[in-house]
């Protein structure tokens, strides 16, 4: 028997098991896979990351190599979903999640036979050639092939720009794309656990993923943090700009979370990514990292200022902002390279789903008219 309390937005209701990510929003920890966060991101590769969430621990160096040569093999995509991809970009209204939406529901294409281990794999290769695509054509040139000798990470940036990048750049990324691969039951990862329950592919799967990443409210903050980062960095006054931002009642972009009451713990793991970064990097330029620190610092003081006891601390993509930025991601990509690091755990979660699956399938309470009369057409007004 059901009950007809409404939980508006799911709200702290508990609706699948997972051994994927663990959450203590009031500790501010984060495990994947049961690694904490700050020890992960950092040291393993993607396709490591990747690997431990489709079999819950880390490969061997024989597994890892394997894994890594059946990602690469998978890279390419069919022509026509190259044009689907290409359409898109050269229509100027398409967004980069737009494509890769479009890009995601051709990769059927890809495949002769619906088999979930296999799509899967399909998918997490795929997603960076199809971002990175999109970006080339409307950037007015033309997509670069992926390069099977380089990491998946490394071959991101390299089909960006056609050129190798380097280690740091590459290392930066790849701590980006870990520590947001997972993150307990979000909202796109629901989307994908409950299409998958309903026994269809994950092509489908992950296409409805994409929909739901793409809307605002979910993983769009870090573009408009990099416009106040770059308008602070040109203006030098943190405070003085965060403050009109605020007076004009807007939200700071980058501060808040609806789990994390402290700083959110990817926060903490970019920022140290980012700075390893822009002190390493001879491109990277260091005085952009301090003005980063300083509108941080700025800004928790100017919330507690605003908003006391409302604990809004910086989330995760004050510093995805900065970090991408470094690594050479066009702000116009940022949600989209999401999509290619989320789509790790996305897939990861409709395997388990499938492992034991049940329909997800809940109910709504019914508020509209009752004992209506059929009235014919002919006598309705
Ligand atoms: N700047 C200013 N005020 C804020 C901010 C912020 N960034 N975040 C919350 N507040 C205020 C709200 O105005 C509200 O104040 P009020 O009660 O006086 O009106 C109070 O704090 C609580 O806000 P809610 O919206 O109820 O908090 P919720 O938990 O729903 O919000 C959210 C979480 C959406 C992330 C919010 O903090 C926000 O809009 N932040 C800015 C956008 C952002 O950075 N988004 C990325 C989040 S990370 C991610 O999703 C991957």
């Amino acid at each position: 028997m059901g009950t007809d309390e409404l939980r508006e937005g799911l709200e702290n209701v508990v609706v699948a098991e997972t051994r994927l990510s663990r959450i203590d929003g009031e500790a501010g920890e984060l495990l994947i896979g049961g690694y904490p966060l700050e020890e992960l991101a950092p040291n393993a590769t993607f396709e490591e990351t990747a690997f431990l969430l489709r079999n819950d621990r880390l490969p061997t160096a024989d597994e890892l190599d394997e894994f890594r040569e059946r990602l690469a093999s998978l890279r390419s995509i069919p022509d026509a979903a190259l044009d689907a991809v290409r359409a898109a970009a050269e229509d100027e209204s398409e967004s980069a999640m737009d494509a890769l939406r479009i890009g995601a529901a051709s990769l059927s294409l890809a495949r002769d036979d619906e088999d979930p281990e296999a799509d899967s794999l399909l998918l997490v290769a795929a997603f960076p050639t199809i971002v990175a695509a999109y970006w080339r054509v409307r950037s007015g040139g033309e997509p670069v092939d992926p390069r099977p000798d380089l990491s998946h990470a490394a071959n991101y940036l390299y089909m960006l720009t056609g050129e190798e990048p380097s280690e740091a750049e590459v290392r930066g990324l790849e701590t980006y794309l870990n520590a947001v691969v997972d993150h307990g039951l979000n909202a796109s990862t629901f989307t994908a656990r409950t299409i998958a329950s309903t026994e269809s592919d994950l092509v489908s799967a992950i296409t409805g993923a994409v929909g739901a990443l793409k809307g605002p409210l979910h993983g769009g903050a870090p573009g408009p943090v990099l416009e106040t980062l770059l308008d602070v960095h040109e203006s030098g006054d943190a405070e003085s700009y965060l403050r009109q931002q605020l007076d004009a009642g807007e939200r700071l972009m980058g501060f808040g979370h609806r789990v994390y009451r402290v700083r959110d713990p990817r926060a903490a793991v970019l920022s140290d990514a980012a700075e390893r970064f822009y002190a390493a990097d001879s491109s990277g330029d260091e005085a952009f990292f301090e003005t980063a620190l300083e509108t941080e610092e700025a800004a928790v003081d100017l919330l507690a200022e605003y908003k006391p006891g409302r604990d809004l601390e910086t989330n995760v993509e004050f510093y995805t902002a900065v970090l991408l930025h470094g690594v050479g991601v066009p702000r116009e990509l940022f949600s989209a390279t999401f999509g290619v690091a989320r789509v790790g755990g996305w897939t990861a979660h409709c395997l388990e789903q499938l492992e034991d699956n049940r329909l997800i399938r809940p109910r709504s309470s019914y508020v509209g008219a009752t004992g209506r009369e059929w009235t014919p057409i002919e006598a309705r007004e």
